[in-house]
């Protein structure tokens, strides 16, 4: 088993206390189906976590939910002390959807500098917005690539310029949905040093989904879903240590286990 912890950063003291999420009682329908069921939880500013659960469970309806995008959302979310969706929130809150739209025939600087534009128009940002792009260039490590045309760049790269797209507003909250999915080992791994570094050097609060259970070694917490309901909210070793389980996806079973259990309970009793 590949063990992350050695590489995982001390979460950093959070000044703020107020969480940078909040959600009391969130629901979600999407068509008449309900995805995301009665919801309670928090995540801390300036640290990593991760929402973790199977294709299906509703990581990217709660995400969309999270940025303001998502419709027929009821119950309290708070993002930044601000409801979900609130105006204010969009400068400061980047986001990488599952399937990122980069442009093959632009560079690398090309591509930030069209949607450094859009986030910050106007002929007097002109030199703001060059150096925003220069430096979210350099947060993903590109700099020596940035008039590489997109196109011809691995899948890892495209990752990485996808984050620097959603790093140009200098957000204080980045939702990254899925942003390892087919990457291979080592790839997977350099980018996850890279949000360690991004959450360290910006005191950014990342909010990181995947499907991939073994990559939530490398979150300082842990949101996991199944079914449109949270099974846990913790760190990965306090899950470990209270499901007796070596691997956060061994606890993972477990949780998805007692909660089978228990609804056979409730329905033996009816
Ligand atoms: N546009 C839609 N209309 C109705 N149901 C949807 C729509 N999009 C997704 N769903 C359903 O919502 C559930 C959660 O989907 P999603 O949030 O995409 O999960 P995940 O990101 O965890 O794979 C799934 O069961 C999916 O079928
Ligand atoms: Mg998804």
């Amino acid at each position: 088993m590949m063990n992350y912890s050695a590489v995982r950063s001390d979460p950093p003291d959070t000044p703020d206390n107020n969480p940078a999420i909040r959600a009391d009682a969130l629901s979600v329908v999407r068509g008449t189906r309900p995805v995301l069921r009665d919801l309670d939880f928090t995540v801390p500013r300036g640290q990593i976590t991760g929402l973790l659960g199977p294709s299906g469970c509703g990581k990217t309806t709660l995400m969309r939910a999270i940025v303001g995008t998502q419709a027929k959302v009821t119950g309290t979310l708070d993002v930044l002390g601000r409801p979900a969706g609130h105006p204010t929130l969009r400068t400061r809150i980047g986001y990488v959807t599952q399937a990122p739209s980069v442009y093959d025939d632009l560079t690398i600087r090309q591509n930030l500098a069209y949607f450094a534009a859009i986030l910050d128009p106007g002929h007097a940002a002109a030199d703001r917005r060059h150096e925003n792009v220069t430096r979210a260039i350099a947060d993903v490590d590109l700099t020596s690539h940035a008039d590489a045309l997109a196109g011809n760049l691995s899948g890892g790269q495209r990752s990485r310029v996808s984050l620097a797209v959603a790093l140009l507003g200098t957000p204080e909250l980045l939702v990254l949905d899925e942003p390892t999915v087919g990457l291979d080992p080592v790839l997977r791994r350099d980018l996850w040093n890279l949000f360690h570094s991004i959450a360290a050097s910006r005191g950014a609060t990342l909010l990181i989904s995947s499907h991939v259970m073994d990559e939530a070694e490398r979150c300082h917490r842990l949101l996991l879903m199944r079914e449109g309901r949270i099974l846990a909210d913790d760190t990965p070793d306090v899950l470990r240590t209270r499901t007796n389980s070596e691997t956060v996806e061994a606890a993972f079973l477990h949780l998805v286990d007692e909660a089978v259990a228990a609804a056979g309970a409730k329905e033996t009793m009816r």
